[in-house]
């Protein structure tokens, strides 16, 4: 569609500047069609014509339309489209007019067409270097943005540590002591099955508690807080953890924990309702319960499941009228583990089981964050598409 001048409502600096963006991208876009004189004589007439071209339709139409208050700037805008425009028709008629000379003069050499495709890539060049403006901002590259993942981890160790808590990492390669024995899984016994993962390979000449493996779970950062600091002593460790688990909506080889450990003199299983019911108020409002689920670990006794209420149908089980999708219609959401310290954990760490008591727990990052942002794939965490990630942005 051909440009024609508008008249103007707004003479706002944005709409100004709108409408100069608009001419002058007209007037690049017909300059760099013209192929010869004729179409340059007909560009020439179209914008600078004294009767009834574009320029005289701009002054007719922005400048002397404009209130008072404006006329000085739009006088100044209109000065400077018109070099512009002048400018620009000059130009062509240079580059036309050689390659018009040279046309005349003929080259028996080369065809009209390679004489053709040689003066319109010599246009071609000009106008390129007239678009490029260096006088322009330079091309911004986008930020990035924390992973919701990440995101979701750091609001739940802010919890903590407004409770006091520090933070504590261990590695990701684990021995097999720290991830399985001295969390009281004893070698070969069947609660090891409930946390398959991969081992590194040729550790066999190793004693089996040497050998590494990829961490299961972040509890292994409990053994190494422990060795490291005499109670009290209040940590919450988050990191990657591996599971053989092939990935599917709610599993993913690699996901993320937070673990969490007090021990102290006189710690009872109330204080560890009490934090876990915090917690869950403050990431979830404050008018989520919960509810604690009798459960096993190996490196806690009594164990607990801890579950919310629903966050979806409010507890209630059902939503819209039929039964809640989220809960099974149960009203409540497991979301994860906890219980106190087996004694026979503080023997590893050389704690005095008859003096200290303490809790752990540990969660999941990504349903955490699932729930929270109503996601409902956990393979979208892992995909790295920026359509999704964005948003979190
Ligand atoms: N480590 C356990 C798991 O990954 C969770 C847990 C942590 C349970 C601490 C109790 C105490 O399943």
């Amino acid at each position: 569609m051909s440009y024609t001048v508008t008249k103007l409502a707004d003479f706002s600096t944005a709409a100004l500047d709108c409408a100069v963006r608009e001419l002058l991208s007209a007037l690049e876009t017909e300059a760099e069609s013209i192929r010869d004189w004729e179409q340059w004589k007909r560009f020439r007439d179209r914008w600078v014509a004294r009767k009834n071209g574009i320029l005289t339709q701009v002054r007719e139409s922005w400048l002397k339309s404009a209130p008072t208050e404006s006329k000085a700037d739009v006088g100044q805008l209109f000065n400077r489209i018109k070099a512009q425009v002048e400018d620009k028709v000059d130009e062509i008629r240079q580059s036309t007019m050689s390659w018009e000379e040279e046309r005349e003069s003929g080259r028996p050499e080369e065809s009209s067409a390679q004489s053709y495709s040689r003066a319109s890539d010599a246009i071609r060049a000009i106008h390129l270097a007239k678009h490029v403006d260096v006088t322009l901002p330079g091309i911004r590259r986008p930020l990035g943005a924390e992973h919701p993942v990440i995101k979701t981890m750091n609001e739940i160790v802010g919890v903590f540590r407004n409770l006091g808590y520090s933070v504590e990492e261990g590695p990701e390669i684990e021995t097999d002591y720290y991830n399985f024995e001295a969390l009281n899984f004893p070698p070969n016994h069947p609660a090891r099955d409930t946390q398959d993962t991969l081992f590194i390979a040729g550790q066999e000449s190793k004693p089996q508690r040497d050998r590494l493996l990829l961490r299961t779970h972040t509890s292994p950062v409990q053994i190494r807080s422990m060795e490291k600091m005499r109670p009290p002593l209040r940590v919450v460790c988050p990191g990657k953890v591996h599971r053989n688990d092939a990935p599917d909506a709610t599993h993913s080889p690699i996901f993320h924990q937070i673990e969490g450990l007090a021990v102290d003199t006189n710690i009872t299983f109330c204080d560890l309702k009490g934090t876990l019911d915090h917690a869950m108020k403050a990431l979830f409002g404050s008018s989520v319960k919960t509810r604690f689920y009798p459960s096993f670990f190996p490196f806690t006794e009594p164990s607990a499941d801890v579950q919310i209420s629903c966050i979806f149908c409010g507890g209630t089980g059902t939503r819209d009228g039929s039964p809640c999708r989220n809960c099974k219609a149960s009203g409540w959401i497991e979301l994860l583990g906890c219980g106190m310290v087996d004694p026979n954990v503080y023997g590893f760490v050389d704690y005095d089981p008859a003096k200290v008591a303490g809790f752990a727990f540990g969660m999941g990052v990504e349903r955490i964050a699932i729930l929270k942002y109503g996601v409902d794939d956990i393979q979208l965490f892992f995909n790295g598409d920026v359509r999704f990630l964005e948003q979190f942005a």
